[in-house]
């Protein structure tokens, strides 16, 4: 009744999941219906078309918005339009300069003004920027120019020109860089968790220090990414303050790659990651001297650094083909796919960030988020194959030690040599014939073997003479041998690690009809492995030569078990092990 609920429920949560999905995706997609507010309601005018440029050498010209120029420095160009009727108080033009100086009029009136003489750190260039002016009433109809001045040959990108009322001229590109803006402070959040939990677990031996590096790696590229994203202004109070260290976060990015790849490889190739970290930081020192004495700025030079990159990426790429063929791989498979996933998000980056690209950095983020993918796989997958090592290596102590106990307690008993030893064997051959019944696993077999080779343990406690007199035990005698079991339950009361070792050892000469001992248990009160252990004993006593009788022949064998089923034997494993006889399965 409950499952059926339950199934229903499920499947109706599914409904509403795959009808919810359905609207989203209809809902992105869609036209807005008639009188909906919308995302496009933000209305932007464009003021792109029909501009007059006149050009440094004088030469005027009718062009439209973008374009791109090969203005030489400090060369200016001066564009003019005339400002739309419609302008009203409250509207504001908005207008990105790309690394270049601007002076924004209105009939003749300077109303904006972006240079690199208003920064401190004043650098050879200013760093791009929206630039946003107020308009006025009076300035509709007005003659609009805006002067640009590159900051270096080539940096001659005009971009369009837009108005509107208030913060509206912000949505277009809010639409277009958020979820980049969103990525970037995910990054930063992901970088420095990524550090903390290495910090937390480092004692681990499973724990690299990759992981280490591997933050500091991701949150330097999600700042990088925050700082060049084209909507900063709106979560940077200074934003073109964010951008005098970001050219050297996307300089330093490899030392950091080097480090995690330095790690993930062991050490192996670490001759050569130093080096290349070296040529890193010391290509990031010229780089700041050459700005800060404005002869270059680091817009210019950071070719020379993605050119070390590209190196770099290179060398990566040699070693974990020789580690391919070395074999060294198997020790970071998962993790190798993460680095080629990085390399390949990193030459896209590079070829996108030299055609142009607005989205800076939306393949590095994506190629790191996979390469942290990798790592914590091949993290856990490391630390299950470690457990697992140590699994099979503390089995394999297990099973020494028990093999030691097994040859002691025989050692002591001359007549019936390698009798524990064998009595496992049998409880773990009958154990293995019933597993599906009790529903036995692997693990249950090993353990019965093991409690067999111990059934007798609490024989080391009595007597010699009693133990290998030759002719019959007196009762007084008898009394003394029965005790092994108690003997046995009593050594055994503090290794409690193996369920069913003490039971066993207490109770395998107890009877099924209750005349056994020590506590004349009966029936199925006798624990299962207990009777299990009286029938591997009783095969092992019948088909062994003893003191005081010759080994018995398979007939005999068999004659006695069915003699004993029901009064000594439990009848169904009884039966089971008759039937093991008959098949073969237990030689006599
Ligand atoms: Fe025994
Ligand atoms: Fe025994």
């Amino acid at each position: 009744m409950i499952r059926n609920i339950d199934k229903t429920v499920k499947i109706i949560f599914i409904i509403i999941l795959f009808w919810t999905t359905l609207l989203f995706g209809y809902a992105l997609i869609c036209d807005p219906m008639i009188g909906e507010a919308y995302t496009g309601s933000f209305a932007v005018k464009d003021l792109s078309d029909g501009w007059t440029m006149i050009a440094s050498d004088g030469s005027e010209q009718t062009v439209d918005l973008p374009l791109s120029l090969h203005e030489t420095e400090g060369d200016t160009v001066i564009l003019r339009h005339k400002l739309p009727k419609d302008v009203r108080n409250g509207m504001r033009l908005c207008f990105r300069s790309s690394r270049q100086d601007i002076t924004i009029s209105v009939n003749g009136r300077v109303i904006g003004k972006y240079s690199k003489n208003n920064f401190m750190f004043k650098r050879k260039m200013v760093v791009s920027a929206f630039l946003l002016v107020e308009l006025h009433d009076e300035d509709a109809g007005g003659d609009l120019e805006i002067k640009v001045t590159p900051g270096h040959t080539g940096s001659g990108r005009i971009n369009a020109v837009t108005y509107a009322y208030g913060n509206n001229v912000w949505f277009p590109y809010l639409k277009d860089f958020l979820p980049l803006a969103v990525m970037a402070f995910l990054l930063v959040a992901i970088g420095f968790v990524t550090v903390f939990v290495y910090l937390i677990f480092r004692k681990n031996p499973d724990v690299s220090a990759s992981l280490l590096y591997l933050g500091m790696f991701i949150a330097i590229v999600g700042m990088w990414v925050a700082s060049e994203c084209f909507i900063k202004q709106l979560y940077f109070g200074s934003p073109s303050y964010s951008n005098i260290f970001s050219f050297v976060l996307m300089e330093i990015l490899a030392g950091f790659a080097a480090m995690y790849f330095n790690e993930v490889q062991a050490h192996r190739y670490e001759k050569g990651y130093v080096i290349i970290s070296v040529i890193i930081l010391l290509q990031v020192l010229i780089n700041s001297i050459l700005s800060f004495t404005h002869l270059v700025d680091y817009y210019e030079s950071l070719f020379l650094s993605h050119i070390w990159s590209g190196i770099f990426l290179l060398w990566t790429l040699i070693t974990v083909i020789r580690d391919i063929r070395s074999g060294e791989i198997k020790h970071y498979s998962v993790n190798a796919v993460g680095m080629l996933g990085i390399t390949v998000s990193a030459l896209f980056e590079l070829i996108d960030f030299y055609s142009g690209a607005t989205r800076i950095g939306i393949f590095l983020g994506c190629g790191l988020l996979f390469l942290l993918a990798t790592t914590i796989i091949q993290t856990i997958k490391n630390m299950l194959a470690r457990a697992e090592e140590r699994r099979v290596r503390s089995e394999k102590m297990n099973e020494m030690t028990f093999q030691t106990i097994a040859s002691t307690i025989d050692a002591k008993d001359e007549y019936t040599g390698g009798h524990s030893e064998r009595v496992g064997e049998y409880a773990a051959r009958i154990c293995k014939k019933i597993a599906d019944k009790y529903d036995f696993n692997e693990e249950d077999l090993a353990r019965i073997q093991y409690i067999g080779r111990m059934h007798d343990i609490g024989k080391i406690g009595v007597p010699d003479s009693v133990l290998n007199k030759k002719g019959k035990l007196t009762e007084e005698e008898y009394e003394k041998m029965k005790q092994h079991t108690a003997i046995g339950d009593d050594i055994l009361k503090n290794l409690d690690t193996i369920p069913g070792l003490r039971e066993g050892v207490r109770s395998h000469h107890e009877r099924w009809d209750g005349s056994g001992y020590p506590d004349g248990l009966k029936g199925e009160e006798i624990p299962l492995f207990a009777r299990i252990l009286c029938l591997a004993d009783g095969f092992d006593a019948m088909t062994t030569d003893r003191v005081y009788r010759k080994r018995l022949p398979r007939e005999r064998v068999i004659e006695e078990i069915r003699a004993n089923k029901g009064t000594q034997f439990d009848p169904e494993l009884a039966d089971v092990v008759l039937g093991m006889i008959e098949d073969g399965e237990l030689d006599c």
